[in-house]
């Protein structure tokens, strides 16, 4: 009998992310088909309409089509993009009340589908709401996950690429946390093609700690400059989520720092948060444990702390 088994991903939200996110999917032929979900019904048809025009020109005919949450039903992959996105000036966290009431029906659909697959959370603030979808949808903790601060990481190595004149490919550095104004960077084992950040500072007067530090700054203040600019960031964020989905789908135990849930790592629980974890067709295959410097680890418990001060109200134990 002839083998029939397709991947499939289902995309929830095809606003500025999720429509970016789905370019990426067919540009990279990452996925076999695509289904796109939204309220609003006629910009999820348009969008169809639109990449179904380009298939021609893509490296893989991925089918894409509109549909309806029964369509999540076999569905590998269900992404969530659909929710309010940040005001100019608002922060992820403030985006907590608008959001988390849009989740609780969204992942409530998709498992009234039968949906038995992974979550693929983008929506802000990410690290609250893939909790959520964890919460609400009763699914394995290793079937959740964010985008966490993988979208930060990469911008974190593109910075460092452009400054130490390597390509971000080898540039290998972590920003870890919350997806937010607390996460940070874990300076403790960046390296550039091997070589510590830290010894390149000592050996060569023309690299500058304020100036590694101006780096982490702008990392973290990115989404802000792009909101202020042209309203809203989601090339970055659709890459790095076409990035996980292939690690997904590809089985590949990539290592991503996704949002996910810690039980005990970095003396951490109960908590979903950007940490390097190794990605494969099951989802989460396991949390890879950095040993952090003293500083590192009470920023990053900060981070922790805000998140689930955040949580909290909304999931008593
Ligand atoms: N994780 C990251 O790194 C990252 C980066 C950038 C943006 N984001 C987040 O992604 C989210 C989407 O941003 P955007 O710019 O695409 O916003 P957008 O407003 O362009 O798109 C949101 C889409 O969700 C749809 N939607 C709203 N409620 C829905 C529901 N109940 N069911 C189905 N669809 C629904 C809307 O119709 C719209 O098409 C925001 O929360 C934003 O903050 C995350």
């Amino acid at each position: 009998m002839m083998n029939e088994r397709v991947n499939k991903v289902a995309l929830i939200g095809a606003g500025f992310v999720g429509s970016s996110y789905a370019f990426a999917l067919i540009n990279q032929g990452i996925t076999d088909e695509l289904v796109i979900i939204d309220v609003n019904r006629e910009k999820a048809m348009g969008d169809v309409m639109d990449l179904n025009h380009g298939k021609a020109f893509a490296p893989h005919p991925v089918k894409t089509s509109y549909g309806t949450y029964e369509d999540c039903k076999d569905a590998d992959i269900v992404c969530i993009c659909a929710g309010a996105n940040q005001k100019p000036g608002e922060t992820r966290l403030e985006l907590v009340e608008k959001n988390l009431a849009i989740f609780k029906s969204i992942v409530g659909e998709v498992m009234a589908s039968g949906f038995d697959g992974i979550f693929l959370v983008a929506t802000n603030p990410v690290d609250i709401l893939t909790y959520a979808t964890w919460t609400f949808s009763g699914l394995p903790k290793e079937r959740v996950i964010g985008s966490g601060t993988t979208l930060d990481s990469a911008r974190f190595r593109y910075m460092l690429s452009e400054y130490f004149g390597a390509a971000p490919q080898n540039v290998h550095a972590h920003i870890i946390g919350e997806h937010g104004d607390t996460e940070l960077p874990v300076w403790s084992h960046a390296n550039i093609g091997g070589v510590p950040v830290q010894q390149l500072l000592e050996k060569n007067a023309a690299y500058k700690q304020d100036e590694l530090d101006q780096i982490v700054d702008d990392v973290k203040n990115a989404a802000y400059h792009i909101i202020e600019k042209k309203g809203a960031t989601y090339y970055g964020v659709a890459m790095s989520l076409a990035r996980i989905t292939k690690a997904i789908l590809r089985n590949e135990n990539s290592i991503l720092t996704v949002s996910t849930y810690l039980d005990g790592q970095y003396g951490v629980n109960d908590v979903f948060i950007g940490v390097p974890a190794v990605v494969n067709r099951n989802g989460i295959a396991g949390v890879t444990e950095l040993e952090l410097n003293e500083t590192e680890q009470a920023q990053f418990s900060r981070s922790a702390n805000v998140l689930k001060d955040i949580l909290a109200p909304h999931f008593a134990e």
